[in-house]
């Protein structure tokens, strides 16, 4: 019941922030936005500080990964770079992220590629994994279906299992929004954005039941948030 009630009193409060933003296109599966982005994504001030937050947040030993919006695979490359031996699931619905997928994993035996939405729940997979990773992805999808993928994200986890989600999130004001949006040249905002503020998604992890919940690393509307799978 009182889920239920602090499930209604979000709906209220996010319906009431003007700058968090809710629209109902994902652009994502042109290949001209999957391209338009591959050109520029070296040039994301301060994420490879992002990704090596993401890295040292990952549990020491990690047997298997599931990147979730994987895109061209970058993050999923970097975890193996650290953690040579693990099995690694890349999943995205992008057609032309699915054969960039394909082609630098072709000769990987332990990568794998599914193509999947991500509106539609998790598959089921063969193995819990030691992390979940993901980054600037969950964003596309709506809040209620960010907070149920979070559900499935706890569920697919083994114990002691971390998901780290290093994410588009909503700035605190429609000022410091405008602000990073100059500070990124955007002119024209990705109407497939949907975001959302941290502090709503650190509640949600703790309710699902995530402990050691925290945003580990921030840059204006980028920021890593991470949780543990109590073993
Ligand atoms: C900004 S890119 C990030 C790609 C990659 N994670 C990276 O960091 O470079 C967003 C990714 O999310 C994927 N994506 C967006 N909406 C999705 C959905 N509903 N289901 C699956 N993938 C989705 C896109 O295809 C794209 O690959």
């Amino acid at each position: 019941m009182l889920m239920i009630i602090s499930s209604i009193l979000m709906c209220i409060i996010i319906a009431d922030m003007p700058y968090v933003h809710a629209k109902n296109s994902n652009l994502w599966h042109l290949p001209e936005h999957a391209i338009a982005y591959l050109e520029q994504a070296d040039f994301i001030p301060h994420r490879a500080e992002g990704e090596a937050a993401l890295l040292e947040f990952l549990p020491p030993r990690v047997n298997g990964v599931l990147d979730l919006g994987s895109g061209d695979g970058r993050l999923l490359a970097l975890v193996r770079l650290v953690h040579s031996h693990l099995h690694g699931i890349a999943l995205d619905f992008s057609d032309a992220m699915i054969e960039r997928l394909e082609e630098r994993f072709a000769s990987d035996p332990l990568v794998e590629v599914v193509r999947h939405d991500l509106d539609a729940p998790l598959p089921a997979f063969d193995i819990r994994f030691d992390a979940v990773v993901s980054s600037f992805a969950i964003h596309h999808v709506g809040h209620a279906r960010k907070r149920s993928l979070y559900e499935e994200i706890f569920d697919r986890l083994a114990p002691g299992g971390v998901f780290c989600n290093l994410e588009h999130v909503a700035s605190a004001t429609p000022s410091l929004h405008a602000a990073f949006l100059e500070r990124l040249g955007i002119v024209d905002e990705d109407p497939s954005n949907k975001l959302l503020d941290v502090e709503t998604q650190l509640l949600w992890l703790r309710e699902i039941g995530f402990g050691n919940v925290d945003c580990h690393w921030k840059w204006r509307e980028l920021a890593l948030l991470a949780g543990v799978k109590s073993s």
